[in-house]
């Protein structure tokens, strides 16, 4: 038996023929650029997260792009962001010609550490980005209090994290992306909710902010030919609509199977976690709602594992291998290895294990089967 690390194949068995007839719909309609499908699921997402506005546009990359276009945020201004996410966090920041400014992570949770941000603030800090790895929410209440404080933007890198929630059983518990000013997300294909190719959203509370976005997805024009900002076109293609309108009724669904499926590798893994040191499962906080986009163990024997894993069939990955200030197009930034030691140690000791609705028990008591013969060995 095999473990691939990621099947969309039975998702698309399951939503294969409501899939086509929903294209089928657009081709009918010949309406391809925004329309109805894109408006409905901008108000599926926007009622989902908890917030009156949802800007659907073409990846997360650009949700994360236009929010700091709208905000104002540009050359000059630097923006705080963890070295430990993908690379479009930083990507975005330095499309605007903003530099961004690292903050160490915490161990546990791989999400920015909220004690260590007031002393990367400078005059010229405008926003901070948390980013809810994996699919757990970033302790946010300390991060907004900062916020709130340095009069410093929030925008939620929420890529990975659709339907988590922060602090579930308190009062102030709260939903990945309404959280701070502005929440983006990706609807990249190996996402909980995943489109057939590229699509994103950005979402807030804020109906200037939304407007704004609304604007800047199609060259700031309004109306159309006369432009009021300098946008860029990025608008959530229809047909990608259509799909994600289908499988966005799965999405609770597929979420708590992930969601089993990680407290199921937790019972697997409940005898090796004391014989095997430095192994570390996810970390759940405050009871958050972690929606589980990825598994991801710490092995401080990973590279070594990976290959063992690989040769016997068991397909993982490692998100990510090098943290952003090591990367070569941020050498400018000057930053060397030991600047920030636990986003680099998670780097080396992190790998993500298969996790999808659709993984077999059989399939997992392999994965942790495998795992317990290379520390045997
Ligand atoms: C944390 C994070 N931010 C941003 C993005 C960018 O999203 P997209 O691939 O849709 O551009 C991703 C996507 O993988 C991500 O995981």
């Amino acid at each position: 038996m095999k473990v691939p690390f990621f099947d969309l194949s039975p998702q698309f068995q399951l939503v294969g023929d409501e899939v086509k007839s929903a294209l089928d719909e657009v081709f009918k309609s010949q309406q391809f650029i925004l329309g109805k499908k894109v408006e409905l699921l901008e108000q599926a997402i926007a009622q989902y997260c908890q917030t009156p506005y949802a800007i659907g546009v073409a990846s997360g990359s650009d949700a994360l792009l236009l929010s700091l276009m709208a905000l104002g945020i540009g050359p000059g201004d630097e923006v705080l962001i963890p070295p430990f996410t993908f690379f479009a966090t930083a990507g975005a920041v330095s499309r605007v010609g903003a530099t961004p400014v690292f903050v160490d992570i915490d161990p546990t949770t791989y999400n920015i550490d909220p004690s260590q941000i007031e002393k990367k603030i400078t005059p010229r800090t405008k926003a901070i980005i948390p980013v809810h790895l994996f699919g757990q929410c970033v302790d946010m209440d300390p991060l907004l209090k900062i916020g709130t404080e340095r009069r410093l933007f929030v925008i939620e890198d929420a890529a990975q994290a659709l339907g988590a929630e922060y602090k579930p059983h308190h009062s102030k518990g709260r939903r990945a992306g309404e959280i701070g000013d502005l929440g983006c997300f990706s609807f990249y294909p190996t996402k909980n909710l995943g489109a057939f190719g590229d699509a994103g959203m950005v979402v807030t509370n804020d109906p200037q902010l939304a407007e704004k976005i609304r604007l800047l997805r199609a060259h700031g024009s309004k109306p159309k030919y006369y432009h009021k900002w300098i946008g860029i076109n990025s608008r959530l293609d229809t047909l990608q609509a259509a799909i994600l309108l289908v499988k966005f009724k799965y999405l609770e669904t597929w979420t708590l199977e992930r969601q089993r499926r990680a407290e199921r590798y937790s019972l697997l893994f409940d005898d090796l976690l004391p014989s095997v040191p430095g192994l570390q499962l996810p970390t759940i906080q405050y009871e958050n709602r972690h929606i589980f986009n990825q598994y991801v163990v710490r092995v401080p024997e990973r590279d070594r594992l990976r290959k063992f894993l690989t040769e016997a069939g068991i397909g993982t990955d490692i998100y990510y291998p090098l943290p952003l200030h090591l990367q070569e197009c941020y050498g400018f930034l000057k930053h060397k290895q030991g600047d920030f030691p636990v986003s680099e140690r998670a780097a080396q000791e992190t790998l993500a294990l298969p996790i999808y609705p659709e993984l077999t028990e059989e399939q997992q008591t392999l994965v942790v089967d495998r795992i317990r013969a290379f520390y045997k060995r």
